[in-house]
């Protein structure tokens, strides 16, 4: 059974040069594989990596999982942070938006993104990545929420990018987030 791994802090965007936060997200690459290693159930996966996105980023409000459970429709799934809506369908907001385009969505303002979804009026940014399914269809969406207005950047975007391929895509274990 893999030891929980060791969860190094990612500064916030603009607090450190990008060659910085990318090795940060090297290690959180390491952490998290090292962490779903032989865990096949994809409610273990999607938890297990929520925690720990949790940890390395504590400029964000909200870290969770929505996942597609039917065609054009988001359901929340393992998350970490104050309560959140719990289904979003494709289209809707920045969540379903990244969700029916299959590309993630940097947001530096809320108010400035037209139909945001406002589940937590404090949150100022946000970042939504698409999670790829085994059959690299869009399984569902990893949402990053911060009280702090340009909270994530484009290092936050691609670290984010290899965190996902991991849970399913490039994983070998069978079966998506649905
Ligand atoms: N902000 C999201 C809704 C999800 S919650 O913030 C957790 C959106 O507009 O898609």
């Amino acid at each position: 059974m893999p030891e929980p791994a060791a969860i190094e802090p990612i500064p916030p965007a603009g607090t450190a040069d990008a060659a910085t936060r990318r090795a940060c997200y090297d290690n959180l690459v390491a952490a998290l594989r090292s962490s779903l290693q032989g865990e096949p159930d994809p409610v273990a996966r999607l938890a297990t990596a929520a925690a720990l996105l949790r940890e390395a980023l504590a400029q964000a409000s909200f870290v969770g999982f929505y996942r597609v459970t039917e065609p054009g429709l988001l359901v929340i799934g393992p998350y970490q942070g104050p309560p959140a809506c719990l289904r979003i369908p494709f289209g809707r907001g920045v969540c379903g938006t990244a969700a029916a385009r299959n590309e993630a969505i940097l947001v530096p303002d809320v108010e400035a993104f037209p139909g945001h979804i406002a589940c937590d009026g404090r949150v100022r940014s946000e970042l939504v990545v698409p999670v790829p399914g085994a059959d690299r269809s869009v399984a569902g969406v990893l949402d990053l929420d911060s009280y702090a207005p340009d909270a994530f950047d484009d290092v936050d975007r691609e670290g984010l990018e290899r965190c996902v391929r991991l849970l399913f895509a490039d994983s070998g274990a069978v079966g998506s987030a649905g």
